[in-house]
């Protein structure tokens, strides 16, 4: 997968290889079109920026999927069998499953994330908070096969995967990752995970291009970090951030574009610029609720509950492991 899930949540990465965004930056950047991947957003300061954005009045996701979990926490409890192991795949905040937690009787919980350090702090915040919660933090690549801790083997399985990160995947590689999850869980699991919807192209592009310049400062930020960890010269101020939503492709497309002609450099290699050239660094795709039904059912899950906030902007599917 050349989208890294595990780094696409809110949470602090550090713990990337240089040498695998050295080598991925110098190969994106030297392609046509330009392109970059999202996970290298998620450094220190690029998870604290993707925080605020998720405070920006115009970016709905996630303060509408919260709004989901709480005010259907006692049906999506439901769909959680008693004594289960949730298994949470890529470990931000823990604030989505502690809207869970009280209307479900929980046998283990299993935050799975690629950041070892971070997923331990999460994990240390939880068990303070429910001391009778049995939590077992696994590191690992979640869009890789990993295997479930020992003590979790003979309870029912429940996947939850928040955020709409599923929508940072290209298709086929959301595909794998929900065949992989179906693999992981096995044959009577429930997975729990939220999609965002396909709307109005003006909110979509209003929560992409927000007022106050926090998503342009995230995108940029990418540059920052090549600057700062791949010995870079990039000019900040010489590309501008733009989001446009590719209706044909159902996603927002996140761009860096080049002001003006111009040469860059990193680790000694020269990147070159046309002027309005652009570096593609994240597509975030939005599903109806058909298609996303559509793709699980390909990949070996069968829809079963599905909540929507009142306005139709985001969704939470229910999904059950076919036969
Ligand atoms: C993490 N992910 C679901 C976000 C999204 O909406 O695609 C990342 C993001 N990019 C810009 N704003 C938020």
């Amino acid at each position: 997968m050349n989208v890294h899930a595990a780094a696409l949540n809110p949470a602090q990465r550090f713990d990337e290889p240089a040498s695998a965004f050295a080598q991925d930056a110098i190969e994106g950047l030297s392609s046509h079109p330009k392109r970059l991947s999202p996970k290298y957003f998620y450094d220190a300061e690029g998870s604290a920026l993707f925080e605020q954005i998720t405070g920006l009045p115009e970016y709905y996701p996630t303060r509408t999927e919260l709004g989901i979990l709480r005010d259907r926490a006692t049906e999506i409890g439901a769909m959680i069998p008693q004594g289960a192991a949730l298994v949470e795949f890529g470990a931000g905040s823990t604030a989505k499953v502690r809207t869970l937690l009280p209307d479900c009787a929980l046998g283990a919980y299993v935050p799975v994330d690629i950041s070892g350090d971070f997923l331990n702090a999460q994990a240390a915040a939880l068990r303070q908070d429910f001391p009778e919660l049995a939590v077992y933090p696994v590191t690992a690549d979640f869009t890789a096969p990993f295997a479930l801790p020992h003590t979790v083997r003979e309870l029912p399985k429940v996947g939850f995967f928040p955020g709409s990160t599923i929508g940072n995947f290209e298709p086929f590689e959301a595909c794998g990752f929900l065949r992989s999850a179906r693999a992981i869980l096995g044959a009577e699991a429930t997975l729990l995970i939220g999609v965002d919807l396909e709307k109005d192209d003006r909110v979509l592009s209003a929560a992409y291009n927000d007022a106050a310049g926090v998503t342009a400062k995230f995108n940029l930020n990418v540059l920052a970090r090549i600057n700062r960890e791949l010995d870079g010269d990039f000019e900040l101020s010489a590309f501008v951030h733009r989001a446009i939503y590719n209706r044909e492709r159902h996603r927002i497309e996140m761009h860096l574009i080049s002001r003006t002609a111009q040469t860059a450099h990193l680790l000694g290699h020269s990147i070159t610029f046309r002027a309005g050239e652009t570096i593609h660094t994240e597509s975030s795709y939005k599903y109806s609720v058909e298609r996303f039904n559509a793709l699980a059912r390909g990949a070996g899950w069968t829809p079963r509950a599905l909540w929507t906030d009142a306005d139709g902007m985001f969704s939470v599917h229910a999904l059950a492991a076919a036969e």
